[in-house]
């Protein structure tokens, strides 16, 4: 297998070629991209977690140093300006000694007011990151320009061997915490002991992961985006829903699975989900339109809803009176890389043109069409949340539904199955059946 040192080089020529068409476009001679600063909270002086500019760690996987600086300028070498200040209540960044440190020329600054001087030498200069009032003096020629910023972000939708790789690694760091997850539910763990097994298995700090974990349990599982981890295990364990990536050089996994605590009508539920799951993922292919997947998943759910006898209506019938979309509620995925949800999902030229999502589906956040190098998520998901039931009453729809069955699933919440998978010229590489796989 290749190591990331030695797909490190393809990478940066791809990204010089990327940002050189993309400045030479929009008229600009050199590129400065701030790594990000340390945003104090309200009242204090604490800061919130770092997290760092996405463009900064695309060149350079440095996600934890604030106001550092990546000066670009076409055919000359990469600069990397390094932040290591004299601060005895902190420990100083290491320089870098990585793979790709020996790629750029590193200069120290001990103030990140040194970097000033070094920004106005920049000829005719875009920068690119957050706009502090101070910059109005520092000489740019833009900040943050749309056209720039267009362009970069449409080629973000396709990964380079190496980004590739990055992911595979990040899955298999995802795959491992979601192993230890399911050991720890299976052995009547609460949520946050199941959060806590995630954190070790994976070795990451809670502020490093790529978003916040969804652990949820029976009921919690009906709410998307769970945001909370009860201390103290339910008294009667039925399900849980984990919702949990790892990330590697920057680059992040984005990982869902289901469980039931039994062999029993939901697991049955379940099998019938990663079917058409697995269904899903095969359908991406270069040439396709991802709307198109998100349509063909909310026909999947519905003929197995009607299946498992809890709708009426036949699957067509489902979708286009909105009956499929009470129980799948958001898209069927995203792109993915340096940001979970990343950018660019909607523009389908380099000049920033958007498609617009089909008509009723407002929550999809991908209409481009595939090619070899994207990497998207598939996640359909199949849920019994109260306040789309109560709406659901009253909808002319509301006969199609088996009242009763929706009761008896209720308090298992919901399902949803998520893998990360990427576009090639022929049948999909499927990263998080891999990586599962890989540590079995
Ligand atoms: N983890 C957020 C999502 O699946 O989109
Ligand atoms: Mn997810
Ligand atoms: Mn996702």
């Amino acid at each position: 297998m290749a190591t990331l040192d030695s797909l490190y080089d393809d990478h940066l020529r791809i990204l010089r070629q990327r940002t050189d068409e993309a400045l030479a476009a929009c008229g600009f001679d050199s590129l400065a991209i701030h790594s990000g600063r340390l945003w104090m909270q309200f009242l204090d002086d604490q800061p919130y977690p770092f997290k760092v500019n996405p463009h900064f760690k695309s060149w350079a996987p440095l996600t934890d140093t604030p106001d550092c600086w990546i000066l670009y300028e076409p055919g000359k070498p990469l600069r990397l300006l390094f932040l290591q200040p004299n601060d005895y209540w902190h420990k100083t960044p290491q320089m870098p000694s990585e793979y790709w440190a020996a790629r750029f020329h590193i200069e120290v600054m001990r103030e990140a007011s040194e970097a000033r001087p070094h920004l106005m030498r920049l000829p005719n200069c875009a920068l690119i990151g957050e706009w502090q009032a101070e910059y109005s003096e520092w000489g740019f020629a833009a900040g943050n320009p749309n056209g720039l910023l267009d362009r970069l972000h449409y080629h973000r939708a396709s990964k380079t061997p190496y980004e590739l790789e990055c992911m595979r690694l990040a899955s298999v760091r995802g795959a491992r915490g979601h192993k230890a997850a399911e050991a720890a539910f299976r052995a009547g763990a609460s949520e946050l002991g199941i959060h806590v097994e995630y954190l070790r298995a994976t070795q990451h700090s809670e502020a490093e992961l790529p978003y916040p974990n969804i652990i949820a349990l029976n009921e919690h599982a009906a709410v998307l985006h769970y945001q909370y981890q009860e201390r103290q295990p339910p008294a009667s364990l039925r399900s849980f829903l984990i919702d949990a990536g790892g990330e590697v050089a920057g680059y992040a996994s984005d990982i869902t699975r289901t469980y039931s605590s039994q062999h029993d009508e939901f697991q049955t539920l379940i099998a019938g989900m990663e079917r058409l799951q697995l269904e899903l993922c095969n359908e991406v292919r270069a040439g396709v339109d991802y709307a198109n997947i998100h349509l063909s998943a909310h026909r999947r759910i519905a003929s197995l809803l009607r299946d498992s006898d809890i709708i009426s209506a036949d699957a067509d019938e489902a979708v286009a009176s909105g009956l499929s979309g009470v129980f799948f509620p958001h898209g069927i995925g995203h792109l993915l890389g340096l940001q979970v949800h990343d950018v660019s999902g909607f523009t389908v030229n380099i000049d920033g043109k958007q498609k617009a999502r089909p008509p009723g589906h407002p929550y999809l956040r991908l209409t481009r069409t595939l090619e070899p190098g994207f990497v998207v998520t598939i996640e359909p998901g199949l849920y019994f949340i109260d306040s789309l039931l109560a709406a659901a009453r009253q909808a002319p729809y509301a006969g199609s539904i088996n009242w009763k069955r929706v009761e008896r699933f209720k308090p298992y919440g919901g399902i949803r199955i998520e893998d990360n998978v990427a576009c090639t010229s022929g049948v999909p590489e499927n990263l998080t059946r891999s990586a599962f796989s890989r540590i079995d």
